[in-house]
């Protein structure tokens, strides 16, 4: 069973969050596939029986803009704060003398965690468009108008400009760069990073089982939570990466003659994740009924201590 979110207030005072995985990875997995096909069955056998409830979430009063902050700041004080606050201090603190081979294991992590969210942000998208038949027409629609933008941002895709280069290349230039070998070489060896696999079959998990519910719209609203969630904290999480990196190349790299030179992924990122957050508030005040607040709120809590678990466990490999 899942448990019960975490309040702030619960976090702040150190509580453990509760643990609901205790399925093995392989029949997660079988899990994730058959609540998906389930899901779809479901929405294809919807028919005008369903007219009532696709009429009641049109007539829904929805969450507020200051509803959905409100339960952002809850994540202000939460673990993966914390999690990232400690992981930036040693980054930015690490040793001139062997920061090299820490932050090497660490960046194949990123390799992997980066590109693992583009998976979780299809899978978010996945959810409210299997609502079909359940939610109501033009909420859908505008609410995947927003959810679409951040994903296809990561190809290199702004509305009203020429496709730019993808997050993918980015990262690869400014790996190559930091580390002096080409991104290939790491990925390699280490195609799958133990941490990250790991955050990332969680995060699959939950959005694809709408957090353990069954209900359509209840899934998109986690599934939407999720992706608040997701989005708030990578505002942080790459706005402090930046500074991080400034600091290191101010202190080690200028003084070792490899200044880092490729700078557009980290700076991309700080500049667009508090947009996506914006893009993410308006797809949920447009489409999450104000009596699933407790959804979104469970979604929020259980990627903050997914995604806590992550960021210490790389700040362990930096230590
Ligand atoms: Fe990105
Ligand atoms: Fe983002």
């Amino acid at each position: 069973m899942h448990a019960a979110w975490c309040t702030a207030p619960a976090m702040r005072m150190g509580r453990p969050l509760p643990l609901c995985r205790v399925l093995p990875q392989v029949h997660r997995r079988c899990a994730i596939v058959t609540q998906a096909a389930a899901t779809v069955s479901q929405n294809v056998i919807a028919g005008p029986q369903h007219a009532v409830e696709v009429r009641r979430h049109a007539e829904n009063s929805n969450i507020t803009q200051e509803a959905v902050q409100s339960l952002e700041a809850c994540l202000d004080g939460g673990e993966s704060i914390k999690a990232l606050r400690r992981f930036n201090r040693l980054l930015a603190n690490l040793p001139a003398d062997s920061w090299e081979p820490r932050l090497r294991a660490v960046m194949a992590e990123l390799a992997y965690n980066l590109e693992s969210f583009n998976p979780a942000f299809t899978a978010v998208l996945l959810k409210v468009q299997s609502t079909i038949g359940h939610s109501d027409y033009v909420a859908r629609d505008l609410a995947l108008k927003h959810l679409i933008q951040p994903l296809a941002g990561e190809y290199g895709m702004h509305n009203g400009q020429e496709q730019a280069k993808t997050h993918r290349e980015l990262f690869s230039e400014f790996y190559a760069d930091l580390l002096k070998e080409p991104l290939e070489e790491v990925l390699a060896v280490s195609p799958r990073p133990t941490a990250s696999v790991q955050l990332f079959q969680r995060m699959m998990h939950d959005i694809l089982t709408g957090g353990q519910t069954t209900d359509p719209i209840d899934q998109a609203c986690y599934a939407m939570g999720y992706n608040l969630a997701i989005e708030y904290l990578a505002d942080y999480e790459k706005t402090w990466m930046l500074d991080s990196f400034r600091s290191l190349n101010k202190r080690v790299l200028h003084a070792q003659n490899r200044p880092l030179m490729e700078w557009l992924f980290l700076e991309v990122h700080a500049e667009g994740e508090a947009e996506h957050a914006a893009i993410g508030h308006a797809a949920v005040v447009g489409f999450v009924p104000a009596q699933k607040q407790e959804v979104l709120r469970r979604a929020m809590m259980d990627h903050d201590r997914d995604f806590a678990v992550f960021y210490n466990i790389l700040a362990d490999m930096l230590q």
